[in-house]
């Protein structure tokens, strides 16, 4: 497993792959690594020839009062992770190969995929994702991209991003992984307290719960959206930051359940740690 740090050594790799005619998925990462990353590089390998995982933590997706600083960095870990599976290469670039000086462009989106959810919270955000990720895949060259459906918005912006750059690629959205208990794996997990950790799976048990109240027939998204917020609600340490109905596919609010077709997604803090969770009903 080759390990690259600059976009040219690894889109040199690429381009010998893809002029032996092999198939290429491309799983980004922050590193961090837990088995929801792995999941995509399964899913990767299982639809392609060769699979290349990058490892970086881009600073230009943070906001200034966020947590760039205390992202967890684990690329020893990582990497021992990454030998467990089939994968080609990792490409673990730096700041320096990713943003080097005069750098000066930014991919920026607009309209309803930025309209509501994480979008309003965290200005500059999904425009940090967009660039890095055009960036990426540009130096991958993929024949396929992997995101999961734990950033839900992202991976709608992306998928939109990538069409709209008519990038030629496909992208797949692999399922959210969580813990035996519910909770959605994230890298972040790692900076909650063991208080923390114990309620943290309140919010998919909320979001169970609205579902559940779906599948009996409520289509009124509010009266299902205040179900969901008087379980969280009952944990007096989680403070949602959002909690909305949109459509799974354009993320416009929703106020009536379009079946199969809604997505339901928060955000809240707890210990300082701000987690996302959704689910499709
Ligand atoms: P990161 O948070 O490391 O996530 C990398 C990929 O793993 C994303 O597509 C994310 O949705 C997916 N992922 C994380 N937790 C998951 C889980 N529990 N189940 C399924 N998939 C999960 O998202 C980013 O990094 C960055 O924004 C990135 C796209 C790499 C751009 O910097």
């Amino acid at each position: 497993m080759k390990t690259f740090e600059n976009p040219s050594d690894i889109q040199a790799l690429s381009r010998k792959w893809r002029k032996a005619g092999k198939t290429i998925g491309f799983v980004p990462t922050m590193g961090a690594l837990h088995p929801g990353h792995l999941e995509l590089v399964k899913a990767s390998n299982r639809e392609n020839d060769k699979t290349v995982v990058s490892i970086y933590v881009n600073p230009i997706q943070f906001g200034p009062q966020e947590d760039f600083h205390r992202y967890p960095r684990t690329l020893e870990a990582d990497l021992d992770l990454l030998k467990g599976e089939k994968v080609g290469a990792v490409f673990t670039p730096n700041n320096r190969t990713m943003y080097p000086k005069g750098f000066a462009t930014q991919v920026s989106v607009s309209g309803s995929l930025v309209a509501n959810l994480c979008a309003p919270f965290r200005p500059g955000h999904f425009e940090g994702v967009a660039t890095v990720v055009v960036k990426l895949v540009n130096a991958v060259e993929p024949t396929r991209l992997y995101l999961g459906q734990k950033d839900a918005q992202q991976a709608a912006i992306l998928r939109q991003v990538l069409k709209d750059l008519d990038l030629g690629l496909e992208t797949v959205i692999c399922p959210i992984v969580r813990e035996s208990d519910g909770f959605a794996m994230s890298s972040r997990n790692k900076n909650l307290s063991l208080e923390g950790r114990a309620t943290a799976p309140v919010l998919y048990r909320a979001l169970k719960v609205g579902k559940s109240i779906v599948d009996l027939g409520e289509t009124d998204t509010d009266k299902v959206l205040e179900e969901i917020k008087k379980v969280i609600q009952d944990e007096r340490s989680v403070k949602i930051q959002y909690l909305e109905a949109v459509d799974l596919d354009s993320l416009e609010t929703l106020r009536k359940v379009k079946q199969g077709k809604t997505l339901i997604a928060l955000a809240a803090h707890l210990d300082n740690v701000r987690l996302i969770d959704n689910i499709v009903v």
